[in-house]
């Protein structure tokens, strides 16, 4: 081998080899990308979503409802399917407004967070049922004339800048100044405000960060979670019919990262439900998840179409890159780049035999799918399988670059 091997993210389970090659919906992915006429291309595992859904149902309490974040991976036949598992989607934009629409999707079970909505987009919200959730004071204002406007009594909740944050979270979402959210001290005057005003009062939305793996972090956020909310509910004495306690569910990415325990989770949340304030008694409780949901179900397959040499180190160039892939290459969310789990497809079982490099086919040395690996030996027309790639793959990243455009999508 001729250069120092950098670890790789653990390869999720669910996915298996069938002489040498790896097999997902029970074909290889040779035979899906044959189907699918070209790479690079996405295969989203169904009975692997079905199979997380039922994991997770499984581990909490019965009354916990959950919310599928619809940025992890908004491609409609996921979106339609992800639609019949979980009890409501969350969505950021107009965009995605239209596309849960474009699904058939019944958008009274949609609810709409993010700053910086517009008036067209609170429009079409208010219009169809959704229950925004309200980022400032300004926004409220601009919603309820809208919905003025409209004669229709919005369905408003608003979103809390909690006070704390999830610790250990990936993406801190609250604890001190930030752009999400109404400030917890201010939020029982304005609940009080658009109560005052007509709306059909959907309670609050706390979002306390993103990918977590410490169950323990996620139990004492969500501890947190509970008691601001009855804070709130007591302070501005509104009934509470929902609240969105947010989500942070982790998936492992890389080397020494372990599952979260949702057992643990599950466990802590139905003692807290066991023994609720009276505010929360009657509230219909959430989470919202994207990536625990959806990101371990999806693989990422580019072809080699280049293996070459330089200074001693191997690079297998491909047709794919952070243009679907950014997170994979380290460029969202990351400080220090680590490899996703890799593999070559059509020798998933074969123990590494070289360090190689997995590089994009961009003219940019920000395009590494995968940095120094050690890998079973792959020649050119092979497959690279990138895994995690089921969220914030097709969903999140710059596929215009460079003239590229998307790659295929396959749900299998
Ligand atoms: C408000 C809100 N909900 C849900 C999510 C989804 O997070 P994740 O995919 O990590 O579950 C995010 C992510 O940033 C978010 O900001």
């Amino acid at each position: 081998m001729n250069a120092k091997p950098k670890a790789i993210g653990p390869i999720p389970a669910g996915y298996e080899a069938r002489d040498g090659n790896l097999i997902i919906g029970g074909r290889s992915a040779d035979e899906w990308v044959e189907h699918a006429g070209r790479t690079p291309l996405f295969l989203y595992s169904q009975s692997l979503l079905e199979q997380r859904m039922a994991d997770l149902r499984a581990a909490m309490p019965e009354r916990l409802r959950i919310n599928y974040a619809i940025k992890a991976n908004s491609f409609e036949p996921v979106l339609k399917l992800m639609s019949t598992l979980v009890d409501g989607l969350d969505i950021a934009s107009g965009g995605e407004l239209a596309l849960v629409q474009q699904a058939g999707i019944d958008t009274a079970r949609v609810s709409f967070a993010g700053p910086g909505k517009r008036d067209s987009e609170l429009e079409a919200a208010i219009a169809a049922r959704v229950t925004l959730n309200l980022e400032s004071e300004g926004e409220a204002a601009r919603a309820l004339t809208i919905a003025d406007r409209l004669g229709i009594a919005p369905r408003l909740a608003i979103r809390v800048n909690p006070d704390f944050e999830l610790k250990g979270s990936g993406m801190k979402m609250g604890g001190g100044a930030k752009p999400f959210g109404v400030d917890a001290e201010r939020v029982p005057a304005l609940a009080r405000h658009v109560i005052g005003a007509g709306a059909d009062w959907r309670g609050l939305h706390i979002f306390t960060g993103s990918q977590a793996l410490d169950a323990e972090a996620l139990v004492e956020a969500q501890g947190n979670v509970l008691d601001l909310a009855d804070r709130i509910a007591r302070e501005a004495d509104f009934a509470m019919p929902k609240l969105n306690m947010g989500g942070g569910f982790g998936i492992p990415y890389f080397d020494g990262d372990r599952p979260l325990d949702i057992t643990r989770v599950g466990e802590a949340l139905a003692e807290r439900f066991a023994s609720l304030p009276p505010s929360l008694e009657h509230a219909e409780l959430f989470i919202e998840l994207g990536r625990y949901l959806v990101g371990e179900a999806g693989v990422y397959l580019t072809r080699i179409v280049d293996r070459k040499v330089s200074h001693d180190e191997t690079y297998l160039v491909t047709d794919g890159g952070l243009h679907h892939q950014l997170a994979a290459s380290g460029n969202f969310g990351t400080v220090v780049r680590r490899n996703y789990p890799v593999a070559v497809a059509a020798r998933f079982d074969a123990p590494p035999e070289e360090i190689a490099s997995v590089v994009g086919c961009l003219c940019t040395p920000l395009d590494r799918l995968a940095d120094r690996a050690e890998l079973p030996r792959a020649e050119v027309g092979d497959l690279v399988a990138v895994f995690c790639a089921g969220a914030y793959g097709a969903s999140a990243s710059p596929s215009a670059f460079l003239g590229q455009g998307p790659a295929e999508e396959l749900l299998v």
